[in-house]
Order: C-alpha cells, then sequence, then structure tokens
C-alpha cells in the first residue's frame, strides 16, 4: 500500500504501518505463486527451506530495509545515497534502489496479467460456471482462458487500470479502510476452505506433502526458488519496504514490527497450501502444473459445496483486493520516481509508467498463446520477467541492503535503533554480517553448479 508524504502523522501507530506492509507483503505471492512453487520444488524440502530463508535472511533484509528508509527519509535511491554519504560511503549505493526500482517495474507487468486471471475468474465463479463441473472441464476452462490473448488482455488492462486509478488519484486512505476488513475476511475464508478439505479427503497427505521433507529433492534449483521467493512475497530487492521506512516514526520497534509481517505473511502462505494440496491430491491433480495451480483446484471444491457459488466469487474477490494492496505498492517507486525527476506531473507520471508496464504484461501474456514459440533457454517471457526478478534482481538488491546496514553503517547507530541488549545484539550482528550475506551467496553459487 503505498504511503503519502502528508501521511507522516498516521504512522505514529505502528499499526497502520503494520497494515501498510502485511498489505504489500500478502498477495498473489502467497495464494497464488507460494503453493505452485511447493508443488514444482519438491513439496516439503521446499517449505522447510522457504522458512528458513524467510526466518534468516528475510527477516533482517526486512529490518535493514526498513532501517535505510527510517534513516534516508526520502525515496529509495536518495535513501540510499543520504545515508551512504552520512556515514562517508560512496553515493553510488544509490543503484541498490535504482534496481528496486527497476524489479518492481518488472514484477508489476506479470503481477498484472495474474491479477487480471483472478478478475476473469470472479466472474467465471461467480455466473456458476463450474457448478457440478468435474476437474478435467475445469482444466478445460482454464486452458481457454490462456489459448485466449484477447480475454488476458481485456482482464490484464482491467487489472492495471485499477491499480493506476488507485496510485494516481492518491485514494491510498479508504484503501487502508477497506484492508482493515477485507483482508481479515480472506483469512476467513481460507479457514472456511481448510474446514471443507478436512470433511471431504486429502487433508492427511496434504499435511505430510507439505511437512515431511524429503532431503534427496534438496538442489541449487530449489535452494534458489526458495529464496527468491522469501523476497518476492516479503516485497524486499523493490525499495518499497525502503519508501515505507521513510514514513516510520521513531518509537516504532523494527525488529518485532517485522516478526510479525514474517509471522502474517507465513502463515497466510502455509493456509493457500492447505486450502488448495488436499483438493490436489483428493482428485488426482498434478501438483507440478505451475502458474495454473489455483485456478484448476479451488474452483472444484467451489463447484462441489453448499453456497460455493457466493464463496467462490467472494474469494477471488478477495484475492484480487490482495492483489491489488500489493500492486500500487509496485506502481508507486515508479510514479514517485518519474514525478521527482521529470517534469510529469503525477497523473502523467502515472499515465506513463502504467502504460509501460502494461505493454510489458501484454508481451508476457502473449508468451501463453501467440508466441509460445519464442524462448530463451526453454523460458518463454513470462517465465523470464519472473525468473530475472525473484532469481537476481530481488536478492541482489537485498543481499546490498543487509551488506549495506551490516559492514557499512556505523553498528553504534544501529544497535542504538534496534535498541537490543547485549545477548541479541551479538545475535543480530552474527545474522545480519554473515548469515544473511553469505546465506544468499551460497545459494547463488550453489544454482549456478547445480
Ligand atoms: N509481496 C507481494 C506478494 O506476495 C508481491 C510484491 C512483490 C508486492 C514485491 C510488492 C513488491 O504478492
Amino acid at each position: 500500500m503505498s504511503i503519502k508524504k502528508h501521511d507522516h502523522a498516521q504512522w505514529s501507530s505502528s499499526f497502520g504501518f503494520v497494515l501498510a506492509a502485511v498489505g504489500s507483503a500478502v498477495g498473489l505471492g502467497n495464494i497464488w505463486k507460494f503453493p505452485y512453487m511447493v508443488g514444482e520444488s519438491g513439496g516439503a524440502v521446499f517449505v522447510l527451506t522457504y522458512l528458513v530463508c524467510i526466518a534468516l535472511i528475510g527477516f533482517p533484509i526486512l529490518v535493514a530495509e526498513w532501517l535505510i528508509g527510517r534513516r534516508g527519509q526520502k525515496n529509495p535511491i536518495n535513501s540510499f545515497a543520504d545515508v551512504a554519504i552520512s556515514e562517508n560511503k560512496s553515493s553510488a549505493w544509490g543503484i541498490v534502489g535504482g534496481v528496486g526500482i527497476l524489479a518492481g517495474f518488472i514484477v508489476l507487468s506479470f503481477y498484472s496479467v495474474i491479477g487480471g486471471w483472478a478478475l476473469n475468474y470472479i466472474t467465471k465463479v461467480g455466473t456458476g460456471s463450474f457448478v457440478g463441473q468435474d476437474s478435467d472441464a475445469i482444466g478445460t476452462t482454464f486452458d481457454a482462458m490462456l489459448a485466449a490473448p484477447g480475454t488476458l488482455t481485456l482482464w490484464h488492462t482491467v487489472f492495471m487500470v485499477l491499480t493506476a486509478l488507485i496510485v494516481g488519484v492518491g485514494v491510498t486512505g479508504g484503501i487502508e479502510k477497506a484492508a482493515k476488513v477485507l483482508m481479515p475476511l480472506l483469512g476467513l475464508i481460507l479457514v472456511f476452505i481448510l474446514g471443507y478439505n478436512v470433511l471431504n479427503g486429502g487433508f492427511a497427505e496434504a499435511v505430510s506433502y507439505l511437512f515431511t521433507p524429503d532431503f534427496g529433492k534438496l538442489n541449487g534449483d530449489v535452494l534458489l526458488a526458495a529464496l527468491g521467493h522469501s523476497f518476492f512475497t516479503l516485497s524486499l530487492g523493490m525499495g518499497i519496504m525502503v519508501a515505507y521506512g521513510s514514513y516510520l516514526g521513531r518509537e516504532v520497534n523494527l525488529l518485532k514490527t517485522a516478526r510479525t509481517v514474517c509471522i502474517l505473511d507465513t502463515v497466510v502462505a502455509l493456509a493457500a497450501g492447505l486450502a488448495i494440496f488436499p483438493i490436489i491430491f483428493n482428485h488426482g491433480l498434478d501438483p507440478a502444473s505451475g502458474p495454473g495451480l489455483i485456478f484448476v483446484s479451488l474452483p472444484i471444491a467451489f463447484g462441489d459445496m453448499t453456497a460455493g457459488t457466493l464463496i467462490g466469487t467472494l474469494f477471488f474477490l478477495l484475492i484480487t483486493f490482495a492483489a491489488l494492496t500489493s500492486s500500487i505498492s509496485l506502481l508507486e517507486p515508479s510514479v514517485e520516481f518519474l514525478e521527482e525527476r521529470t517534469s510529469m506531473n503525477r497523473t502523467m507520471s502515472t499515465i506513463v509508467a502504467s502504460s509501460v508496464i502494461w505493454l510489458l504484461g501484454v508481451a508476457a501474456l502473449l508468451s501463453f498463446n501467440l508466441w509460445s514459440e519464442f524462448t530463451i533457454m526453454g523460458n518463454g517471457i513470462f517465465d523470464i520477467l519472473d525468473k530475472v526478478t525473484s532469481k537476481f534482481l530481488l536478492p541482489l538488491a537485498g543481499l546490498a541492503a543487509i551488506l549495506f546496514v551490516g559492514w557499512q553503517l556505523s553498528q553504534d547507530s544501529v544497535r542504538r535503533e534496534l535498541g537490543l541488549s547485549d545477548g541479541a545484539w551479538s545475535l543480530w550482528q552474527i545474522v545480519a554480517k554473515f548469515i544473511a550475506p553469505v546465506g544468499v551467496l551460497i545459494v547463488f553459487i550453489s544454482s549456478l553448479m547445480s
């Protein structure tokens, strides 16, 4: 969720801030991406690696990004550069913020395509298309959507326009109020689907699939996928959390707040896994079927349960909402950048940024149909945009943030800012100076070798 300068006072309560950060973090990454990555990357071994990455790498980097933002009080590029200069370090650190803005720009292009799928499914579920349908028919519906460039473009456009309107008009205040009601409602529906699964079978199998790791499946690819996803899901490496930090009051406890955000984000992802995999196993679907996973599994349950049309419609509506609170946070940095660095006003900046992103999104969605032949090393445009950001840009920008806080800033000031006692401070230093950066490097190297 984007925060305006004039909203500063609002963030003196850390609740509003947590809400904004959770709004950005919880989105399609948790409900759409996490389950299919689990399915593609060997089940529980991915889940376990992902949890370790969140705790030892994502968490400290989240703290580092907020800390830089709170000190810098500016956009990500200037926050990095100014904080570096104030510590007699090179202003070239500003480049990290620039990489982040570029990454957010790319992520939004394909994010909006998936947001469009969710919008399209509101209408499909809402008109009862899936009632009484078997899994084959539901799979065919999904494949037909992917094969139709016009349909994909239409819904991608609607999603992008909604995002641009919210950012351009700056109605984030209303979005925050809505988020307070709608995000918990999304949680409630997930719990409801869990209940349905417990009653309808496949639940025990799903639990063991998600939580009993087969370490034979661990390799560099799984590690890199888990690491990349931990950045994606916490909105790290894109300057977004740096920007949010710049609106944070001094009194907010960074470590506690980061813990809350990490826990909430993880709980939603795991709940989404438990909502989806029982249906997959119950209906003999393939867990490794990729980005379509939630769209071919959940409609089976909605088509089968009492009041499924209503619950399913609500579910896709709420996912769309969760996606919008993330997508506005993805668009904001590009818009702010144009607004500050060019002569364009806010409206113009929003139109220009979202048009270019929209165009890139169209190229991404064509890779599902007309341009499916065009691949680089086996990856279509959609996959390339996803992989370049999740597996390279985000981890590298995150690595830079933690190296900056761990090795470049005066450690006394960091300690004061985090308010840590002796023992906790030693632990923080071990994690921030060594475990997190070395972890990112090991994952990179092992993925190059596997
Ligand atoms: N974290 C969001 C999600 O999980 C996606 C996102 C990534 C949002 C990066 C903002 C920045 O859906």
